[in-house]
């Protein structure tokens, strides 16, 4: 029978692999400018840590999760997202206490799991880069998190990005507003599709979030939040949009925008792109916001957050489409052509010898014939060949071919083993 792997995931083989560590490394380069540190938390938690943040009205939280009970009773999730862990994380070994330097700024990256329609960019096993900032109430922190998020996409190639902000508020805001939401829904409850009935008075900003064409035509005449702010939220929301302005960064608000995720407030945002990767539609590559009620949620004292999440595969998916060439270094630095049984010894303490000394370094291992194994070295790319036969090994010193000039040298066997950074450098000079 064939084996095949579960619907939604994929297989990163090796030449896709590299641009995952370019990806990665890049955004590592990026996030210690701004000074982010990495946190690395378990990819699965207690279902409540996500049910009591994420919400338990939300798609991700009803329909997506993959949870389980484990052998010990527990109530399981493979984790859809990644800041409900982290807060859990930051709650539970005191990041907030003053040892700490505030805000308290961490990264991660790995994989998340959501039992979603698959289709392209969006996988049930799927991978992001997330920061969160916590302790800090300062719409600087937005605006330059954002501000990172969209460096990073640049960073990437990526153009044509659209940045859609809006503003959430704070709880009395969404109190007031919650209720004109409710009165606007009522006189169309009949039309409304069944998880938005259902939503409608529990949580009804989660019907502007429908996915339901019908009721996205109903709420295009809801009311706006707007219009609801109280001062406190207005004066944050119009801080946000003066720096983004002074930092030259466009953007648009979508007033209806309110994120699949019940813990947002205040400023939230999407950065979305119309890249021919998703057919000229428009999709969302990265999105986050501010949080500043769910430490508290968590069991946490009183601190503020702000995070955003960015997807690997769809970030791949448009370089791809755009064909932004990757810097991938795909040169080895030695091939040995050993020829001969003879040679076989001397073959393996050279090659070691190379590769100690910190040089990638490949060889025959199914007795090819000379001609195959310069082949293999010039598929390789490799920058020198390396030669050992019968008068090599009389002469105990083998053969050094610089594959880029043609120019050849002599090189006993015992310079290889003690220095062999000195010989490649004089080599390729
Ligand atoms: P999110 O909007 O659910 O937010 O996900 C963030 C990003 O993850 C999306 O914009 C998308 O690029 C990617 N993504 C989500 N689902 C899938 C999927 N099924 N397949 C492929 N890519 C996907 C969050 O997860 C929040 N934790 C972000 C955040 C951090 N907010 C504050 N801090």
């Amino acid at each position: 029978m064939a084996y095949q792997r579960p619907k939604g995931t994929a297989d990163i083989l090796p030449g896709e692999s590299e641009k995952w560590q370019y990806v990665e490394q890049t955004a590592r380069d990026v996030f210690k400018a701004y000074q982010f540190k990495e946190i690395r938390t378990p990819m699965f938690e207690n279902f409540d840590v996500f049910s009591r943040s994420v919400g338990d009205t939300s798609d991700i939280v009803t329909k997506e999760m993959y949870d389980f009970f484990d052998k010990g009773d527990r109530h399981i999730v493979l984790r859809p997202e990644g800041t409900a862990g982290v807060v859990r994380a930051y709650v539970e070994n005191k990041l907030y206490g003053p040892e700490h330097q505030k805000p308290v700024k961490v990264y991660y990256m790995g994989p998340m799991f959501r039992y979603e329609r698959p289709q392209s960019g969006r996988m049930r096993e799927f991978h992001q880069l997330g920061v969160e900032a916590f302790g800090s109430e300062s719409p600087a922190i937005d605006v330059e998190t954002i501000a990172m998020a969209l460096q990073l996409l640049k960073q990437f190639g990526l153009k044509d990005l659209k940045l859609v902000i809006n503003t959430l508020g704070d709880l009395e805001t969404r109190q007031a507003y919650r209720q004109a939401l409710i009165d606007f829904l009522e006189p169309h409850f009949a039309e409304l599709s069944a998880d938005s009935k259902e939503r409608l008075h529990k949580n009804p900003l989660r019907v502007l979030d429908s996915k339901d064409k019908h009721d996205q035509e109903i709420v295009k005449d809801a009311p706006s939040i707007l219009d609801y702010l109280d001062e406190t939220s207005t004066a944050h929301f119009t801080t946000v949009k003066q720096m983004l302005e002074s930092l030259g960064i466009d953007y648009e608000i979508d007033a209806n925008m309110v994120r699949g995720l019940d813990y947002y407030n205040h400023t939230i945002f999407e950065i979305m792109s119309n890249s021919k990767a998703f057919g000229g539609n428009y999709m969302t590559v990265c999105a986050g916001g501010r949080y500043n009620g769910l430490v508290s949620e968590l069991g946490g004292p009183d601190a503020p957050g702000f995070g955003f999440g960015l997807g690997v595969e769809r970030l791949l998916l448009i370089m791809a489409a755009d064909e932004v060439p990757l810097p991938v270094d795909d040169q080895l630095d030695v091939y040995l052509v050993g020829i001969g049984a003879a040679a076989a010894p001397a073959t393996l303490k050279l090659i070691q010898a190379i590769r100690g000394a910190g040089f990638s370094a490949e060889r025959d291992y199914l007795d090819r014939k000379p001609k195959a194994q310069f082949k293999t070295a010039n598929r390789l790319n490799a920058k020198v060949v390396i030669t050992v036969g019968d008068s090599e090994l009389a002469a105990k010193a083998a053969n050094l071919k610089n594959m880029a000039t043609g120019e050849e040298t002599t090189v006993p066997f015992t310079e290889i083993e003690s220095d062999f950074k000195a010989i490649f450098k004089t080599a390729v000079k």
